[in-house]
């Protein structure tokens, strides 16, 4: 499958990014990749919010905004996988083109805007893919939720997709830091996030059942000490599960071409790595590891990976990389990430956890 891709990657790059993805969606839809999960290991394998991982390697969210390819994604050696984000109501997002690479830096800008079908299309795939899936498509499924952008009043979406969803995710996550949503990163301020978060936990709790989906926020790299100090009080007062760091950057570093780094957006890819990996590290810091962090953002090997995780990050995800090393990159990331433990002599990955 490596030889497969790189044959096939200067054609999907002939076409416009966003086309390339939805063309990979559909083929994903008609011809299911071949299972490529390396062998089970329990050195990688976690249990975390009563859930067995089997790697610490994630489907960052963005990549199956309507939950229309768990199933052959599951298949990729991922130990988890984010769909969304998912608004209520459908809509459109921002005008095309709004995907940019930048192969020659391995990164990515985009403005989508949340563009999606909407909550009841994405709950129908949703109910599909858990009526459907065989044991070996069983994975653990994270449903990635925002809001419209004309809403007003954020959590009136957010509890709406609680009370929908809260009963059947393995997890949720509360988006709040895409740039690419008017005001969205406002939700970030301590002072909005503590009763976002009390809100949603109480709609939490009316509407899970037997469930008990941990819920999980996603923050922007882009935030300066003061801040990351003031939101690590916040959440730890708050009783969040999770934090997931972080999403794409507004940053725009000088050595990027100038008809890349012009675009408006979020960028991802290796630009933002060590952002993120600094994001997780202080994260840890402020909040005494007392909250799991799933680290994201320039994943595209095992040592990078591997550098989130001894920075704190007990689950990671990525994206932009397999635009450009392809569907086997988790398996071979599942492969080299031993060879990192047995290098440093630990026996299981929560052993390096914060180690650095
Ligand atoms: C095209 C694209 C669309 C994205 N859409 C979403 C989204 O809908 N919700 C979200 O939380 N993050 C979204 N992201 C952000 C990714 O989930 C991830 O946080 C970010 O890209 C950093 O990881 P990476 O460098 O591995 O891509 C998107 C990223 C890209 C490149």
């Amino acid at each position: 499958m490596i030889c497969l891709y790189k044959i096939a990657r200067p054609l999907v790059f002939l076409l416009p990014a966003e086309t390339a993805h939805n063309l990979t969606l559909k083929l994903l839809k008609i011809f299911p990749l071949p299972t490529c999960q390396s062998k089970q290991n329990a050195a990688l394998s976690q249990t975390l919010w009563g859930k067995t991982f089997k790697s610490p390697v994630g489907l960052a969210a963005g990549f199956d905004k309507n939950a229309e390819v768990i199933a052959p994604m599951g298949k990729l050696g991922f130990g988890f996988i984010e769909v969304g984000t998912v608004t209520p109501k459908p809509q459109d997002g921002n005008p095309k083109p709004r995907i940019f690479r930048c192969p020659a830096h391995r990164a990515v800008i985009n403005r989508m805007g949340f563009p999606n079908k909407g909550f009841d299309y994405f709950y129908k795939n949703f109910k599909r893919y858990k009526a459907e899936k065989s044991a070996e498509q069983d994975i653990i499924t994270g449903l990635n939720i925002g809001m419209n952008k004309d809403q007003q009043a954020p959590e009136k979406d957010y509890n709406f997709l609680i009370e929908k969803l809260a009963s059947e995710a393995d997890y949720l996550t509360i988006n709040i830091s895409s740039p690419n949503t008017p005001g969205l990163r406002d939700l970030q301020k301590k002072e909005n996030l503590l009763a976002l978060i009390t809100s949603i936990q109480a709609q939490k709790e009316k509407s899970r059942g037997n469930n008990n989906p941990p819920l999980f926020v996603k923050l922007a790299p882009d935030l300066d000490d003061t801040q990351i100090q003031d939101i690590a009080q916040t959440l730890l007062e708050s009783g969040i599960d999770g934090i997931i760091l972080t999403n794409t950057t507004l940053d725009r570093p000088a050595d990027l071409p100038d008809t890349f780094r012009n675009q408006t957006g979020g960028l991802s890819g290796a630009p933002v790595k060590d952002k993120a990996t600094q994001t997780i590290r202080k994260f840890y810091a402020a909040t005494n590891g007392q909250i799991p962090i799933i680290g994201c953002g320039g994943i595209s090997n095992a040592d990078d990976a591997y550098e989130k995780i001894k920075a704190g990050a007990t689950l990671v995800q990525l994206y932009s990389a397999l635009i450009y090393e392809g569907p086997s990159l988790p398996a071979q990331i599942n492969k080299d990430l031993l060879a990192c433990l047995a290098r440093d002599g630990y026996s299981s990955i929560a052993d390096a956890v914060g180690q650095e």
